[in-house]
């Protein structure tokens, strides 16, 4: 069988803070309509990883990148031109962080910056966006409000509209549901399983029942090294190839 192409690849990643070590050789693909599970217990090297896929880990102060990061085939830290792959990689961060602007505003921001000019076409966009992201039916009667003013649950799915907005080939959710309630929770998850279908989803969680429900592989990052990646069935079936994973995804410890 041909293995299929991979939509991101990480090969012998190696990331430093300074002194620290946050990432060790870590070598992982995603595959076109995979929702690839990252489970983990704090400081595991998760939100390293995802920052790695769209350069944001070079903003932060002594950060040193080694090893390759291939998007689409190409080598994100040899391309010339950041903004496309950051185009390209839709980020939601654990916390909501909307901007102070209206519900239209927030999810027309980016499709603005890259030069959609005419009201009908940013209001398609914006529709189809809150449509995929489970908001539309809620906000559709007042796209006018400050996005600020919803609730925390509805603001992670403005989040995710907005993640949405430039199109891209990859969504990467780090902890998304740590200020929702669990409602919240299970529509977003109802979302990222229609959103499958059409890209590649990169699901950093702290829940590691989250990765079982939707993961179709799930990797094991412990102390910034790769313990294993597998499918969901056998990272959490009887025996994962590695005794520490059998021992976190079955709490004991993390
Ligand atoms: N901005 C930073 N500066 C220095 N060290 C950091 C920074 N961010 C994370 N770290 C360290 O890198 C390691 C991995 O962190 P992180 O990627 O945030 O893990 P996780 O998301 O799995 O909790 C941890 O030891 C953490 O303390
Ligand atoms: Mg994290």
């Amino acid at each position: 069988m041909v293995e299929p192409r991979s939509i991101v690849e990480f090969r012998g990643v190696t990331v430093r803070y300074g002194a620290l070590t946050a990432l060790r050789d870590v070598s992982l693909d995603l595959r076109p309509n995979e929702i690839l599970g990252i489970i983990g217990p704090a400081g595991a090297g998760k939100t390293t990883l995802l920052k790695t896929l769209n350069r944001t880990v070079e903003l932060i102060g002594g950060a040193h990148v080694a090893g390759t990061v291939l998007l689409d085939s190409e080598d994100v830290y040899r391309t010339r031109d950041v903004s496309r792959i950051r185009r390209c990689v839709g980020m939601v961060a654990p916390l909501p962080v909307g901007l102070p602007m209206s519900i239209f505003d927030n999810v027309a921001f980016a499709p603005r910056m890259a030069g959609v000019r005419h009201r009908e076409d940013l209001a398609e966009v914006v529709e189809r966006c809150l449509r995929q992201a489970a908001l539309w039916d809620e906000v559709k009667d007042r796209l006018d409000q400050l996005g600020t003013k919803l609730s925390g649950g509805q603001q992670q799915r403005l989040t995710i509209a907005r993640a949405l907005s430039h199109d891209p080939d990859v969504l990467c959710l780090d902890e998304f549901s740590i200020a929702v309630d669990p409602v919240t929770t299970m529509r977003i998850e109802d979302v990222l399983k229609e959103l499958r279908s059409t890209m590649g989803i990169l699901l950093v969680t702290n829940l590691v029942q989250q990765a079982r429900r939707l993961a179709d592989r799930t990797a094991f990052l412990l102390g910034g090294e790769l313990v294993e990646v597998g499918t969901t069935e056998s990272v959490f079936g009887r025996s994962p190839a590695d005794r520490r994973t059998f021992e976190y995804v079955h709490g004991m410890f993390g």
